[in-house]
Order: C-alpha cells, then structure tokens, then sequence
C-alpha cells in the first residue's frame, strides 16, 4: 500500500471541470513533483490535499486513512506558498512557532523545536526579525521553516520558487532537497518549470488540462514522452509528424514522431542528410541550431567546447539521426 494515494479525485468549478479522476500516489520520503503549465489545476489539487478546498469525489489515503471528511488541523499536512504568506506583524521565531502554539505545546518545547527548525533554514541569527527585514528567499526559508516545525506527516510546495532570482531559486532548491532527504519526508511540489522538477523528485506527474498525461521518474519523462504534448513540455522536443520523419529517415512511420535536439548530429556537409544553418543561439555551453532538411525546420543542440563547433547561418551542413532515439508519440 502506498503512503500517499490520491483515487479518482474530481472538482469542478461552475460548469469548468478543474481536474478529473486524478490518480496518483507517493511512498513514504518520496520527492514527487506535479508538472504541468499554468493553469493546468496544480495549485487547486494541492489545496484539495491540504483541504484548503473541498474536493466533489475521490478520495486522498494518508497511510490508509481518507483526508477528504478530514479539516486542514486533522490532516497533518505542511504547506508552502509561493508568495510565502508569513504573517508580517510578527517575527521570524513567531511565525515558526505559530503552529505549534495552535497545538498548545509547552513552551520550552516550542523553543527547541522552533530553534532546530530555524537550524534546518540556516535562519537562526534572524529569529528576531520581521518579514519586511528579510530578502524573498530568506521569507521562504521561514515559511519552510514554519511547515516543518510541526512535523507534518505530508509537505506541499506549491511553486514555492517562482518569485525567486535564478541564484537564489538554485541555492533554495538545493536545500529543500536536502532537508526533504535529511527528514525522510514526503514531498509533492508543484511546478510549470520543467528543468526543475527534472533536477529535484524521485518522481514526476505531468498534468495538462486537468489530466495526468504521464507519471514516471524524470529519466523517464525526459527519454519516453506519451504524446505531442509531453514531448513538446519536458526537453524541446522536435515534433514531426508521419510524413516529415519519413522524409528525414527513409523509413515509414505510424503517427508523430519525436526526436530530442541533442540527439541529432552535425556532420561535415556532404555526408549524412543535407541540411542549412538557418539560425542559432548560445545556451550558455551549449548552442542551439535551427536548421532546415528537406523544407523541415529542426532544432539541434551541440556541446559549446570550441570555435569549431559555431556554425554560421546560411552554411550548409549534414545531419545524423540515430534511429534508436527517436520515440513516437500519440
Ligand atoms: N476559486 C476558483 N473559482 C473558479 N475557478 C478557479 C478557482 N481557482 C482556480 N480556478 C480555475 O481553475 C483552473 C486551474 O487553476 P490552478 O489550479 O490555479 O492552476 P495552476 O496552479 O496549474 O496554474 C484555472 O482555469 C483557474 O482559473
Ligand atoms: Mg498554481
């Protein structure tokens, strides 16, 4: 049995159907992430977890136990906001300890307990400062802080990165991995950010519109997507239908066919399949080439190590596919 399984869980607004026999679980200290874009039903499907929201059926088993008759109190569950939602009037050691004042701990076992949460965050020299005194990520920290004080038996962390600058976003998720690790919790985080779910979960659950289109570990997602859509969400897939990927490939094929932009090959002009240079940009260590083969425009991603592999546009070049990598998609 697993820790967490979510069955068959529905919720609707008015005439909108939000999300739709959503079915998932998560084992006991597993880091599982809710991918999908905005709008997709993330954010109202945690807060179904948390019973911030009620939900219209299904049920949501907590070791064994159903949390839908359950209040947000009985659930045992931990949350973190994007826009962190610390109380402003009160300090950093205040809004830790908050929970468990509402569960009338003693007070010396609020001190070491907001003190060791604090210790997690690395935010102990801060305890005595106020929201506005900190920077975006330091709030973080504190509502991290203040879900993990009281030991929830289930952290949800609805795109608690997404107000960040990249510097600060990498550092913070790094920590909340390890705490997440540290702790042995289990995790649902909720993201639009492929490149982060990829790096952080055990495990990721893409959504769309309302639905799980695919639940499996990010090397999985990453080299197997489902369909157009999961092609076209986690890594940037070149999506081809029938007719194109015969073209390119000499070979028949039954529906759309994906192909990753770093599993083609440049190759001196003359071998391979012939293709132009049309465009290109720096990634950083990588560049990505836009180039056109027989009327097709590819994306294709080359390793930045030298002046030798920066292609001007308008040269001619050949292409390598290696069959093995391409995967058709529904
Ligand atoms: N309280 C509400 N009343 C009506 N519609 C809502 C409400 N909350 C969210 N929605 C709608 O539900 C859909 C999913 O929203 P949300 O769960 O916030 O998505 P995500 O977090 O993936 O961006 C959106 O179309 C949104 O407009
Ligand atoms: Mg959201």
């Amino acid at each position: 049995m697993s820790y967490l399984a979510v069955k068959q869980l529905n919720k609707h607004y008015g005439a909108t159907q939000i999300f739709e026999n959503i079915d998932f679980s998560a084992d006991e200290g597993e880091f599982v992430t809710l991918l999908g874009p905005s709008g997709c039903g993330k954010s109202t499907l945690l807060r179904c977890l948390a019973g911030l929201t009620p939900v219209d059926s299904g049920q949501i088993l907590l070791q064994g136990t159903d949390l839908v008759p359950l209040s947000p109190q009985q659930r045992g569950i931990g949350m973190v906001f994007q826009s962190y939602a610390l109380f402003p009037n009160m300090s950093v050691k205040d809004n830790v300890a908050f929970g468990l004042k509402m569960q009338k701990q003693s007070a010396s076992e609020i001190r070491r307990r907001v003190d060791e949460a604090l210790a997690l965050v690395e935010l102990n020299e801060f305890a005595h400062r106020y929201p506005h005194q900190l920077s975006g990520g330091q709030c973080q920290r504190v509502a991290l802080a203040r879900s993990l004080v009281t030991r929830p038996r289930l952290l949800l962390l609805d795109e608690p990165l997404s107000a960040l600058d990249a510097r600060i976003r990498k550092h913070l998720r790094d920590q909340i991995r390890r705490i997440q690790q540290e702790l042995r919790l289990t995790a649902i985080f909720v993201t639009h950010d492929q490149e982060e779910a990829l790096t952080l979960s055990d495990r990721v659950v893409l959504m769309n519109k309302g639905k799980i289109v695919q639940n499996g570990s990010a090397e999985m997602l990453y080299t197997q997507p489902v369909d157009a859509f999961a092609a076209g969400f986690i890594g940037s897939y070149n999506v081809l239908d029938a007719r194109e990927a015969g073209a390119l490939t000499g070979r028949t094929w039954q529906g759309q066919v994906a192909i990753r932009p770093e599993s083609i090959v440049l190759v001196p002009a003359g071998q391979g399949i012939d293709a132009l240079i049309v465009s290109h940009s720096l990634l950083g260590n990588v560049i990505r080439y836009r180039v056109r083969a027989q009327g097709i425009e590819l994306l294709v991603d080359v390793l930045n190590r030298s002046v030798a592999d920066l292609h001007p546009n308008g040269v001619r070049i050949g292409l390598q596919l290696d069959i093995s990598t391409l995967c058709e998609v529904a």
